[in-house]
């Protein structure tokens, strides 16, 4: 069972930026507490982080052939990037969608999601606990 944590623009500086909204703690702790929780549960677990568009398109292609889940905050390209829509409904395993901070309570540009329609679900607004969420369902589809 393997998994894929995909983080996009401007979340490599998470608990440096706008922790009111986003948190105090770095992507790096976040992700290793989700790493000791999939190894718990006897799971394989990547992380990747991109400030570009096409780098987390072809982070989505490579997954397709070895990878059972992915769970993906695509920040701010959540609300306009059709190409990462695209490749999301180009492969076949389940996408989670998660966003720390509750995107329909924010600005009106963050209200929409172009990339919902083409995931499993979407898990907004319990700041890094949407990831650990998201990653207990991804461990529900262990073979
Ligand atoms: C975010 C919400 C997006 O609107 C924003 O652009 C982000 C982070 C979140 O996790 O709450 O970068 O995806």
């Amino acid at each position: 069972m393997k998994i894929l944590v995909i983080n996009g623009p401007n979340l490599n500086l998470l608990g440096e930026r706008e922790p009111g909204i986003y948190g105090n703690n770095s992507l790096e702790n976040i992700n290793a507490g989700l790493k000791k929780l999939a190894e718990d549960n006897g799971a394989q677990i990547e992380f990747y982080q991109s400030n570009h568009e096409g780098a987390i398109i072809d982070k989505l292609h490579d997954s397709r052939t070895d990878t059972d889940c992915v769970i993906i905050n695509a920040g701010a390209y959540t609300h306009y990037s059709y190409a990462i829509r695209d490749a999301i409904s180009a492969i076949k395993i389940p996408v989670i969608e998660v966003h720390l901070s509750n995107i329909h309570a924010r600005e009106k540009f963050r209200e929409n999601s172009v990339i919902s329609a083409v995931c499993k679900g979407t898990i907004a607004g319990f700041g890094e606990y949407s990831y650990t969420l998201a990653l207990q369902y991804a461990l529900t589809l262990k073979k």
